[in-house]
């Protein structure tokens, strides 16, 4: 039975947070700063901004779609729609390490539990795509500053629904934040098996 965020869900180990987290507690690596992200020793790491659509081509297509060069593998629907917002973990250099895109859009037909969804306005919905991480820094917390921006995003329109088509090697990754599997698997042409994943933020 997936767990709803509640009111009452509000975790007294993080009451910084920019929302209100889930049980069990979101690790710390998800709790740290949208906007900076620091070393132990307080060096900055990295940060976290919205980016222009062209700038998730580079990790796109290196990530998520092998290194495929043609234009049209990074150049997604509704990129360039003003409603849409990409986010980046930039370096100290500009150097983009992770990225993740969202949008308004309603849980699609194919998730079979759709409780998360009940009493949410379709306004309220978000799905997010594009997550990748570039490989050289992967667990750094890079991804989960970017998923922590998207999630953040949603949940500045409350009650709000977050879900995502996650691939299946990227389940463990979606789960550590809260996010359930409410779909069957199916598969997506040229990328693989998926399910659609959710969490309510209230
Ligand atoms: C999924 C992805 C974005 C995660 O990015 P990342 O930069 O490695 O994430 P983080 O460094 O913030 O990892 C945070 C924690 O999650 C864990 N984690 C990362 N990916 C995971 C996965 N697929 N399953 C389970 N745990 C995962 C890390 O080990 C780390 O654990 P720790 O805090 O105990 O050390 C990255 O692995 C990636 O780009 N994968 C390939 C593309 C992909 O599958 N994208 C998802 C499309 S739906």
């Amino acid at each position: 039975m997936p767990h709803r965020l509640m009111p009452s869900d509000v975790d007294a180990t993080y009451p910084n947070a920019p929302f209100k987290l889930h049980q069990p507690a979101i690790p710390p690596a998800l709790t740290r700063s949208l906007s900076l992200v620091t070393s132990p020793m307080s060096l900055p790491v990295f940060t976290i901004t919205p980016i222009a659509p062209a700038d998730t081509h580079d990790l796109r297509r290196r990530v998520l779609r092998d290194g495929d060069p043609a234009a049209a593998v990074v150049v997604w629907p509704r990129d360039d729609d003003p409603a849409t917002t990409h986010y980046g973990a930039k370096d100290h250099t500009g150097r983009i390490l992770a990225i993740g895109t969202i949008y308004a859009q309603p849980l699609p037909d194919n998730a079979t539990d759709r409780t998360l969804a009940q009493g949410i306005a379709a306004a309220h919905q978000f799905q997010f795509r594009g997550m990748a991480s570039d490989a050289a820094v992967r667990g750094s917390g890079a991804g989960s500053a970017v998923l922590n921006a998207l999630i953040a995003h949603a949940h500045r329109h409350p009650p709000a629904l977050l879900w995502c088509n996650a691939r299946v090697a990227a389940i463990g990754f979606y789960e550590r934040a809260g996010m359930y599997i409410v779909s069957d698997r199916f598969d997506i042409a040229g990328v693989g098996p998926h399910h659609v994943m959710a969490v309510r933020l209230t």
